[in-house]
């Protein structure tokens, strides 16, 4: 278990008062967590019972991509607040012999949803219809995604990869401290209104307990489906009955006609260059790796190194890159099967180093509009390596922490409110204070413009670094962040992971930052430069592996509960 708390409130904050120590170098830094490492392979997800799972396949003999699919079903049953069948996601795929394959499961907007559905008739957006209930979700893509993974790019039976979940959805799990937490205020906030979140009562009191075993019989029997009848069950079968039954009770738009004709879609990843190393990333419908390289390209002309981590200018820098690369999102990034996106331009090295002419060394830029920031959020990200040279980057989310609230009921799963990822109204911020355009407005079909980033760094012609993270918005700053404290700040793995983040998106005109991250002096002088600054609970939660010679170590984020294990001789 990890003192996510303790370290952003106490540890941190000591840390933080020897700052002109640190201000050059990376040796002293918040206690860095150690890596779990083998040459057998690792699994690092946010669920230790995920990550087990994920492990076994290895030890089975199954690749990255057999643990994958293994680990994502898993989570759909030990990480429910983020882990689902009734959502989407992205894998990212690099291949012993150098293929790169990303597999795009992301939800799309129901085929009779319309630009204007949230807003009312004098055209302002309805509050919580985007987020909460049935009009809040897309067509799921998860179980397409897992199973075009395994189709594509696994050896391992698809009936083994599924049997860990159904393990855990039959047998129940313990709930570890967080996760009885998250059920409790899931059950006070919204158990009434949607009665389906009773499946997540454990146990024999009123309040979920660590250490409750929470069973899963109606989503167990799902599983089981799936395993029996293949991934197109899903879509067709019994569980689309129940799906859409449960859509046409409370008013929801997804029909039987949505789910046929859902399909999960193999793109190729984005790639860029960052001080030598290349780096391959999402694609749209994620801004992801667009928004990454642009902010990567920008900094790769300024010395970072010699600021040091959390130095003035280095946080002046990055906080600037980031205002940048977040307005080209708004502006420009959405479904790339529906608008032109110019994510080319926009990750070419010349344009990064047009945007750095733009910047003033001293003074902070403008973001024109006011915007504001709503949060209840969860996602979960994971990262695979196997013996085999092969290496996944996968992340899946609900959007909000437990999705939409609606439980499909017989299914035992719920639904996502990823429509609030689209731009409802031009100019009108969604759940993550984002803002967006024509690019991203609601259209048939369309996918919503997500800042999810799996991401792949490579090294030599041979992967170094898998990683991704949780939290909306900032994942991408997350992402940026944690490779920028290995390749230009030298930080051990386990410090930069650990290392406190900040985070700027363009609107709102703030940087925002872990509380307890930025010293009062630097708080000082980061105003004197005109920015605008405002703590905030932590920021994201990366789940990373690293390789170097034939050893892996896994780290997970101190931030909150994941875990790493490696796989045969360790
Ligand atoms: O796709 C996206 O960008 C969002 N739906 C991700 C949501 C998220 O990361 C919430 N996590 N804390």
């Amino acid at each position: 278990m990890k003192p996510r708390l303790i370290f952003i409130s106490i540890v941190l904050p000591l840390i933080l008062a020897f700052e002109p120590v640190l201000s050059s170098a990376s040796e002293a830094g918040p206690a860095g967590i150690s890596g779990v490492c083998s040459s057998g392979g690792v699994v690092v997800s946010a669920s230790s019972e995920a990550t087990e799972a994920g492990v076994r396949i290895l030890n089975d003999g199954g690749t990255a991509m057999d643990a994958a699919v293994a680990v994502g079903f898993a989570l759909a049953v030990a990480y429910p607040r983020a882990g689902n069948l009734g959502g989407g996601g992205f894998m990212l795929i690099r291949e012993a012999d150098g293929e790169e394959n990303f597999i795009d499961f992301r939800e799309k907007a129901p085929l009779a949803s319309s630009r204007d559905m949230y807003l009312d008739q004098n055209g302002d957006v309805i509050e919580g219809l985007s987020t909460r209930g049935y009009k809040a979700s897309g067509v799921p893509g998860t179980v397409a995604g897992l199973s075009l993974a395994h189709r594509g790019f696994c050896r391992i039976r698809w009936e083994s990869l599924l049997a860990p979940a159904i393990n855990l959805a039959e047998n129940g799990f313990a709930l570890n401290k967080e996760t009885a937490k998250s059920i409790n205020r899931l059950l006070t906030e919204y158990g009434e209104d949607f009665p389906g979140l009773r499946k997540f009562h454990a146990g024999s009191g009123d309040k979920a307990k660590e250490g409750n075993r929470l069973c899963q019989p109606e989503l167990a029997a799902t599983l089981r489906r799936l395993s029996e009848k293949g991934g197109r069950e899903f879509y067709r079968g019994e569980t689309a009955r129940l799906i859409v039954d449960e859509m046409k009770r409370g008013g929801g738009l997804i029909t039987l006609e949505d789910l046929k004709s859902y399909s999960a879609e193999i793109r190729k990843p984005v790639e860029g260059a960052y001080r030598g190393y290349r780096i391959i990333s999402a694609p749209p419908p994620s801004s992801g790796g667009t928004v990454l390289l642009e902010i990567l390209n920008i900094l790769e002309g300024y010395p970072l190194s010699g600021y040091g981590p959390l130095s003035e200018e280095a946080v002046h820098l990055m906080v600037e890159a980031e205002r940048i690369a977040y307005r080209d999102r708004a502006r420009y990034l959405g479904d790339a099967d529906y608008v032109e996106v110019p994510v080319t331009e926009l990750i070419s090295k010349s344009y990064g180093s047009r945007m750095r002419e733009a910047i003033n060394p001293d003074s902070a830029g403008s973001s024109e509009m006011k915007n504001h920031w709503k949060e209840n959020s969860e996602t979960t990200h994971y990262s695979v390596i196997d013996r085999f040279g092969n290496a996944v980057s996968a992340t899946i989310t609900l959007n909000g922490s437990y999705g939409s609230k609606v439980v499909v009921r017989g299914a035992g799963f719920l639904m996502n409110n990823e429509m609030d990822d689209f731009s409802m109204k031009p100019g009108v911020p969604n759940m993550y204070g984002l803002v967006g355009g024509r690019a991203n407005e609601i259209a048939p079909g369309k996918r919503m413009l997500s800042s999810m980033a799996p991401t792949i760094v490579i090294r030599d012609g041979r992967v170094f670094m898998v990683l991704g993270s949780p939290g909306g918005s900032t994942i991408i700053t997350s992402v940026a962040q944690v490779i920028i404290n290995i390749l230009d700040f030298g930080m051990e793995p386990g410090d930069a992971v650990s290392w406190p983040r900040f985070h700027h998106q363009y609107l709102p005109d703030l940087i925002y930052h872990e509380d307890g991250a930025f010293t009062d002096r630097l708080e000082k002088q980061l105003k004197n430069r005109g920015h605008k600054i405002k703590a905030r609970p932590p920021i994201g939660d990366i789940q990373l592996i690293i390789r170097q010679g034939g050893t892996a170590c896994g780290y997970t984020d101190p931030r909150l509960y994941g875990s790493a294990a490696a796989g045969g001789s360790s």
